[in-house]
């Protein structure tokens, strides 16, 4: 039997960034059929009022429980602002999952705003989401999660996406310093937990496809898999899909791991001098 984390709990207060679409979307819908109060936050505009239209008919107490605030997470200051309508409204945060992500693509020597705009929303969003909301969370001492969605990309870093690829990677970095730092805090009772989900389809995925690929999750799947796994205790959400179980993930990142250890080039898993190695290593 799944064991539900205290903090998914009748009448607590989730805050969910990105969450008029995919992933987000789903862990609202979730979070609201607990009973909980649900912040939908996302950019301005119809998709989150229709999300926000969405999640009400779920909610046992409509309007006094949902409410969608527009914030670029991106930005210091719209942050700060939605802190403090926040706590107004409801007093307290128990779930803050900072989860808005963008993937537009990205070169090496591309185009310098690009590069900015991926690191400011996928890597600041959620270092200065924890920051602006992490001290109200240990200080009201009920127990509370900081769930924040990284990708397998920050861990293996494939080729063809360099900026996404270092964005999540801080993501990684940053939530398992954050997780360092609340569990050394006497009585503390806030954990922070990093959601690595595999291939969802999502608005981020589709690429213009309206059938999901077999291949891939719903986000429903992703957010039932991101519970069930806080239910357990698991730092590392470490969702699989319908191509790729756990213990290839396992294989893909012992061997990123040790590019180092043995000294080989970065990324050799695509290199072709490496390719028969790394097919070996999977199957053994
Ligand atoms: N879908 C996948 O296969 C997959 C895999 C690994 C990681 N992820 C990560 O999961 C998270 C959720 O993505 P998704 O797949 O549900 O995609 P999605 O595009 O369906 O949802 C992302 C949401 O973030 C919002 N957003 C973008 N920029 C924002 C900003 N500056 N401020 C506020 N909101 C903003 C978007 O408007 C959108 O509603 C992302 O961080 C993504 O990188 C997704």
């Amino acid at each position: 039997m799944t064991t539900i984390h205290p903090a998914f709990k009748e009448d607590n207060v989730a805050v969910i960034t990105g969450a008029a679409s995919g992933i987000g979307l789903a862990a609202a819908r979730k979070f609201a059929g607990f009973g909980m109060s649900v912040v939908l936050v996302d950019l301005d505009g119809d998709r989150l009022a229709a999300a926000h239209a969405d999640i009400l008919t779920v909610a046992k107490d409509g309007e006094a429980q949902i409410v969608a605030i527009p914030t670029d997470v991106s930005k210091l200051d719209e942050l700060e602002a939605l802190e403090r309508a926040v706590i107004q409204r409801f007093g307290r945060v128990h779930v803050l999952m900072n989860n808005a992500g963008i993937q537009p693509g990205s070169a090496i020597f591309g185009a310098q705003a690009n590069w900015e705009k991926v690191i400011n929303v996928n890597l600041m969003g959620v270092v200065n989401g924890s920051r602006v909301f992490g001290q109200g969370m240990v200080a009201h001492g009920e127990a509370s999660l900081i769930i924040n969605t990284g990708s397998k990309q920050g861990i293996t870093t494939p080729p063809g996406d360099p900026a996404y690829n270092v964005s999540k990677a801080g993501v990684k970095a940053f939530t398992e310093a954050l997780q360092h730092e609340l569990r050394n805090i006497p009585n503390g009772a806030v954990s922070a937990h990093l959601l690595i989900p595999g291939f969802v389809f999502t608005g981020l995925t589709a690429h213009g496809r309206t059938e999901k690929p077999a291949g891939a999750w719903t986000g429903e799947q992703t957010v039932d898999f991101m519970i069930e796994s806080i239910g357990k205790g698991d730092f590392y959400i470490l969702c699989p899909d319908g191509e790729v179980d756990r213990p290839t993930d396992e294989k893909r990142i012992l061997w990123a791991a040790q590019d180092i250890v043995h000294n080989r080039p970065p990324l050799s898993r695509w290199h072709t001098e490496y390719s028969a190695a790394f097919t070996t290593f999977l199957k053994n």
